[in-house]
């Protein structure tokens, strides 16, 4: 038998989960060092992908590889024209059952060479890869040095007795796509393959830095800070004696900080066996007055750690940055600085529409702005520790992260994990992770993954970071979840607040997923007896699937009124849609299935608040709105008297500036902006805004707002001066419209469709619709409203149980003063839906304009999309767009586009001037769409490129519609945003205007 390459390190490792790794390094933190010292292997490497890893040989590990291809490193594989990426949510990629694989499994070998600097002669040399996406093998000069696995943490190797000064290398890193691994990392994502995170060398001294842990802990008391930091040092034999290390923070500290180094003694067993922490060094130092590091002030001090050696030279050196501050948990609340914090959060992924988990260093910046700019102060790194540089990013501009370990069992979510062999395994991808994140205060909790269940590894997990870390807290869903199956009574129903309440090793924060404002404030309002003995953080809430986000508001209303409730992640950041190029020039995104992945989970992936390329989904804004960290009440609107409250947790309002305006049906009558209030966190300052005492009367049916803004006052790193952070708009007053006059004569609506100077203008008369297209969380929430939809006709609205009547009259006495006004129509419509139908998406009617109408505007609520449970965002005003703007493309098409609240609508066509006007709809504004699709062709289209608009305007003006809420995961819409059955009666006032034609 021609021996195999890959079984250098044990039989078949990558479907043995006891088979971690062979010949790795020990993890170490994150450090800076000089990059004379390192060489960068990112670029184009020699690749070959085999079927399976037993088809690797000799002779693809070192020798020529002419006539190979060649694939970005760091990169994906599967994002580089070989294989595919493949997405599946639960189940798993390939049948099983644990650990098996399937014996076909793409292996790449990845081949490049270096050539050692004569500098490095004498020093160690160490390979590091970033990632690799699932079993990592390495070979230099075709000699076996070392295998791992946990795809989303490095891999160091020590390679300094396979390399020589002066000489180039050749280096083979074999990457087995699905291994034993796999099923510990089965998240609901894309399973991509290859080398995805850097892949460098670096040399260090034979004494050297090994790793430096630095805890900076905050008195927020004394205002004091501590700093002990810790220094491993390691040589591959016995330390050498005399040798110190010296601790540099300019700014900090005015001489260095300097400790002698321990190590082993040759023959002093009495040294070794007292060895206090190892080999190496600590220091520490009060700092009697820092300016503690938080989200909000994100202080950071340079550490420069030196090691001398016995002559006193400075022969080693790394750098990091720290950040003072203390995180506890006391009673039902979590203490950053003393204070409990709100953790306003997002769950985030790793994605590129075209580089996979390959992100680069200018997404995940554009993904820390873009959080910081939408309010938010928190990121859970879904599901699995990040590349480094995120974690830096995070310390620079302020977001706490909850750190999670790589571990998902969900296809085998109580059995996998509880099974010891796979024990060492789930220790090392967390004990790893704290290890290299450790330094980073913006790390704030320990997660121990999710979706595992419950094992009593997990217990050990905890309290060895516990133990070994104990600056913060750990926190655990998946056990929550276990308990929640043991606990199902015989009605299905279950109590979460119970098992919530229920002592556990596991976590010290309560940290369920998608749970229900009801179990919230139960849990919140201290139940009868039991108060809250833990925070209660959501680890996944408002599951942003497509159009989505209902209830935001209602959430933090809920969080902000009940101690013990502090925020959570929202699920998730960004729709993870692959960038598909159709050959002419369009671009769609691609969703599981699209790649020949099978089994998978279709769309599911498209969870984001953003779109792949990190544009916002409405939802986005709405969740900007609700986390803004300024509000303002109504003492006295008609007098300018408003109560602003700072709802910060550490600085106070000065960085804003207040801005004001005074609107008339959306349009400003007058504006202004105050100096900055420096009202402190959880104040409040009584203001009065100068509104100017001689404002114009309002005309009949008219309404005045006041709105109050806060602008940055000047540039932040996150933002330039200028920037929207809160808002809040009051309506002043509301003019009675003028009473109607109707003329003698009903009009019948095709009066309307062919009023002799205005052809064209109507295509068809006013249809009932009590459907729409479906949203993910229509189709997918159980029980899933767009079936019960289906079962009823509604689509084709085939019932003759629903009645469906309109009135129409002249409107003689409200014809307007323009030479072509046709006269104003007034309609009313009236719809009896009845008992059965007590949850339909809409009570409404659909108008068609013909084709040429493209610009509109409207008095309502906008100006984007919103849902009456999805509109804290959406200010009243006058806003104007185009058709084309109005429906939102989500990557996987669905019901979009609603205003609420709008009062007039004005559609025209810019070829002839010809103009449409909905007025007075009501009574007191209703919901309405438009766009060039219409719910059928939207229904129809599985992807964006599928939809062709049509000429046509269509125009739904519904007296209710239901919200969106979030069902596909999580809560539905809440009964008060659904529409149910019972007489709608709706009416508005059409006016044409224009040209002659
Ligand atoms: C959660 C899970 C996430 C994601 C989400 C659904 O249960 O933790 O990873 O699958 O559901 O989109
Ligand atoms: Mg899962």
């Amino acid at each position: 038998m021609t021996p195999r390459p890959l079984d250098a390190f044990g039989p078949r490792s990558w479907e043995r989960p006891e088979a971690v790794s062979f010949g790795r390094l020990p993890m170490r933190a994150t450090l800076r060092r000089d990059e004379r010292w390192c060489i960068d292997l990112a670029g184009a490497w020699a690749f070959r992908l085999v079927a399976r890893p037993d088809a690797v040989t000799a002779a693809d590990l070192s020798g020529p590889t002419e006539g190979w291809a060649t694939v970005e490193v760091p990169g994906n594989w599967t994002m580089q024209g070989f294989d595919r990426p493949h997405y599946t949510n639960v189940q798993m990629p390939f049948g099983g059952p644990p650990p098996r694989v399937p014996v076909d499994n793409p292996t790449g070998v990845h081949r490049t060479r270096f050539t050692v600097p004569e500098s490095w002669a004498g020093r160690r040399v160490v390979l590091h890869v970033g990632g690799a996406e699932t079993v990592l093998y390495v070979h230099l000069d075709g000699k076996p040095v070392g295998m791992g696995k946990d795809s989303r943490l490095p891999h160091e190797l020590d390679v300094t007795d396979l390399v020589r000064a002066g000489e180039t290398h050749e280096l083979a890193l074999t990457v087995v796509r699905w291994s034993d691994a796999t099923y510990l990392e089965d998240q609901d994502h894309w399973h991509q393959a290859g080398l995805h995170r850097d892949v460098f060398l670096y040399a260090v001294p034979q004494m050297h830095v090994a790793d430096v842990r630095a805890v900076a802990d905050y008195d927020p008391e004394a205002g004091a800070g501590l700093l002990r930091v810790q220094v491993g040092v390691d040589a591959p034999g016995y330390l050498e004696r005399g040798w110190k290390v010296q601790v540099f923070a300019p700014g900090l500290l005015d001489a260095p900080l300097v400790a002698g180094v321990y190590g082993e003694h040759r023959d002093k067993v009495g040294v070794n066996v007292g060895l206090v922490e190892g080999r190496g060094a600590t220091v520490q130092a009060t700092i009697e007055r820092v300016r503690p590091w938080s989200a909000e002030d994100p202080v950071l001090h340079d550490l420069r750690v030196v090691l001398i050696d016995e002559h006193g030279e400075a022969c080693d050196e790394v750098g990091l940055r720290v950040g003072f501050r203390r995180v506890e948990v006391r009673g039902h609340e979590l203490l950053v600085n003393g204070r409990p914090v709100l953790v306003k959060g997002v769950n985030r992924h790793e994605h590129d529409d075209r580089r996979g988990k390959a992100v680069t260093l200018d997404s995940m910046l554009q993904d820390v702005l873009l959080m910081k700019r939408h309010n938010m102060n928190a990121v859970r790194t879904s599901h699995y520790p990040n590349h480094p540089a995120f974690y830096d990013l995070c310390d620079e501009y302020g977001l706490y992260v909850v750190d999670e370990a790589n571990i998902e069992s969900h296809a085998y979510l109580r059995s996998l994990t509880k099974d010891a062999r796979w024990g060492q395994a789930i220790l090392e991808r967390v004990t790893r992770m704290a290890a290299r994140d450790v330094n980073h205060p913006s790390v704030i909790v320990w997660s121990l993954g999710n979706e595992a269940g419950w094992s009593p590894t997990h217990d050990a997990a905890a309290a060895w970071l516990r133990a070994w870390d104990g600056t913060r807290p750990v926190q655990y869903e998946s056990a929550l979840t276990e308990r929640a199956y043991e606990a199902f009574g015989a009605d299905g129903e279950v109590s979460h607040p119970d098992i919530w309440r229920e002592p556990r090793a596991d976590t010290d924060v309560v940290a369920p997923m998608y749970p229900s404002i009801a179990d919230l404030v139960a849990w919140g309002s201290g139940g009868d007896a039991v108060p809250p003995s833990r925070p209660l953080i959501m680890c996944e809430y408002a599951h942003a699937m497509g159009n989505s986000g209902g209830s935001l508001a209602d959430y933090w209303d809920a969080i902000e009124a009940h101690a013990g409730l502090q925020g959570g992640f929202v699920w998730d950041w960004v729709d993870q849609g692959i960038a598909i190029d159709t050959g002419d020039g369009t671009t769609y995104w691609g969703y599981g299935g699209d790649f020949g992945d099978e089994p998978n989970d279709g769309p599911f992936c498209l969870n984001g608040l953003v779109f792949p390329d990190r544009t916002p989904h409405p939802a986005l804004a709405e969740l900007k709105k609700v986390l803004q960290p300024v509000a303002v009440e109504a003492v006295d609107v008609a007098t300018g008297r408003v109560r602003v409250t700072a709802k910060t947790d550490f600085v106070d309002l000065s960085w804003l500036r207040p801005a004001w305006e005074i609107t008339v049906d959306g349009r400003i009558v007058a504006d202004g902006t105050l100096d900055p209030l420096t009202v402190g966190p959880g104040e409040s300052v009584e203001v009065t805004i100068p509104v100017p005492a001689d404002l114009p009367p309002l005309a009949a049916g008219e309404q005045r707002h006041l709105t109050v803004r806060f602008l940055t006052a000047h540039d932040l790193p996150w933002v330039p001066a200028g920037h929207e952070v809160a808002w809040d708009q009051f309506l002043v007053a509301s003019a009675p419209p003028l009473p109607l006059v109707l003329g003698g004569r009903a009009r019948p609506w095709a009066g309307l469709v062919h009023p002799e100077r205005f052809v064209g203008v109507f295509a068809g008369e006013p249809e009932v619709r009590l459907w729409r297209a479906p949203t993910d969380n229509d189709t997918y929430a159980t029980p899933s409203p767009a079936a019960r939809w289906e079962q009823w006709g509604l689509r084709e609205l085939v019932r003759d149980d629903v009645t469906f009547t309109t009135r129409t009259a002249d409107l003689d006495a409200d014809a307007g003063d323009d030479e072509a006004d046709a006269g104003g129509v007034w309609v009313e419509h009236t719809v009896v839906v009845p008992a059965e139908l007590d949850d339909v998406a809409r009570v409404g009617v659909r108008l068609v304009l013909g084709p040429g109408f493209e610009e509109t505007e409207w008095f309502g609520r906008g100006p984007h999309e919103n849902y009456r449970d999805r509109c804290a965002s959406a200010a009243m005003g006058r806003w104007s767009a185009t058709v084309d703007d109005w429906p939102v493309l989500y990557a996987h098409p669905q019901g979009t586009g609603n205003r609420t609240g709008v009062r007039w609508l004005r559609l025209w066509r810019a070829a002839d001037g010809v103009e449409v006007v909905f007025d007075r709809l009501g009574p007191g504004g209703i919901d309405v769409t438009v766009s060039h699709l219409t719910d059928e062709d939207i229904h129809d289209a599985a992807h964006t490129v599928d939809l062709r608009p049509r000429p046509e305007t269509y125009v739904w003006l519904d007296a209710a519609h239901r919200g969106v809420g979030t069902g596909a995961v999580g809560p539905d819409t809440l009964p008060r945003y659904r529409v149910g059955p019972g007489t709608y009666t709706w009416s508005y006032v059409v006016r044409m205007r224009g040209r002659h034609t």
